[in-house]
């Protein structure tokens, strides 16, 4: 890694993961918490979704951001420290690298290690003069970053990773990334809007069953990490829009009745049981915003698509 790039590693993934997993997996309607997706292969099936035909978010979010850049760097204002939570590919950063004014430092945040460092590396030499502090922590409780609390920062979180919390996670989420900035820092942030079912549906359910991959990878990632004894392939990949909760809904399907080890623990599943691995809640842009104004910050502004199918919020935080 160059010099350039500095890493911190404030995740301590096994002992975490082994007693969310089993709390999980214990529970009467078996969870597993999303951000277990992601190792290597993961990250690698997440990008590879965003190239979907079906998967309208990515490539709406970074035509808002490319669209509406010089707005966004100007609303923004000059920023010492750019930070990205759930950095992944770091390639929506770009748009903003490009064009904030008197960038000094970004702190991508991922819980990803390896794809984090290769991301960053990367990163650091279309940017040779920002430096680069690649954070591998898990953004769901409060941390304390390398950063400097005077300096005007902003934090920007992409993706409507966002969704993946419940709606009262998001306002503690919110709450918590308020802790970290000062009065007028800003919090830029991508939201998935309320639409179609149809459209919702599909995104969720590309032909080429990349999703499904996804979703059973965190079987694959327990095996891995965790000697769990998860066959993939006696389970399947569900995904529909519940639309009185306003979320998509991610689940993993047991095609038997079987029962899997992981750590010495025994799970057993009915056929047909699911565990629930991922939420992904849509807001209307008045949701967002009142999520917003009640969880530290303030709705400034925000951005979108012609078809309304996407949005990108800024937000102020507001005085204690
Ligand atoms: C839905 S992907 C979005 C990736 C990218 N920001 C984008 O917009 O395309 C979520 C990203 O957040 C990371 N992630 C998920 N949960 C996390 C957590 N609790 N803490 C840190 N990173 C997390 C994943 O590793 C992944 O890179």
């Amino acid at each position: 890694m160059s010099s350039q790039v500095k890493s911190y590693d404030l995740y301590t993934m096994q002992q975490k993961m082994l007693e969310e997993v089993i709390a999980g997996l214990s529970k009467p309607k078996k969870t597993l918490h999303a951000k277990y997706f992601y190792d290597q292969t993961g990250s690698e099936l997440f990008e590879q979704i965003t190239q979907q035909p079906e998967y309208y978010p990515t490539r709406t979010e970074l035509t808002i951001l490319m669209t509406h850049q010089t707005a966004i760097a100007d609303r923004i204002g000059p920023v010492h420290t750019l930070i990205e939570y759930g950095s992944g590919s770091s390639r929506k950063i770009k748009s903003l690298l490009n064009s904030l004014h008197q960038l000094e430092e970004y702190v991508p945040i991922d819980i990803s290690k390896d794809y984090l460092l290769l991301a960053a590396t990367e990163l650091a030499k279309d940017y040779p003069n920002l430096k680069i502090k690649a954070v591998c922590g898990d953004y769901s409780t409060p941390i304390t970053l390398p950063v400097d609390p005077l300096l005007k920062k902003v934090i920007f979180f992409p993706g409507s990773t966002i969704g993946n919390f419940d709606p009262d996670e998001a306002g503690r989420f919110l709450q918590n990334s308020a802790q970290l900035l000062k009065d007028g820092d800003g919090f830029l942030v991508g939201v998935d809007t309320k639409k179609e079912p149809e459209l919702l549906n599909l995104a969720y359910n590309d032909g080429a069953g990349v999703t499904k991959a996804f979703n059973l990878n965190i079987l694959k990632h327990i095996n891995t990490v965790l000697a769990g004894t998860f066959d993939p392939s006696c389970f399947e990949h569900v995904a529909f829009y519940n639309e009185e909760e306003g979320r998509i809904e991610m689940h993993i399907k047991s095609q038997i009745d079987q029962t899997v080890q992981v750590s010495g623990h025994a799970f057993t599943f009915k056929e047909g049981e699911t565990i629930h691995t991922e939420n992904s809640y849509k807001y209307s842009i008045e949701e967002f915003q009142l999520l917003a104004n009640t969880n530290g910050f303030r709705s400034v502004t925000y951005w979108t698509d012609p078809n309304g199918h996407f949005s990108v919020h800024y937000l102020e935080k507001t005085s204690t």
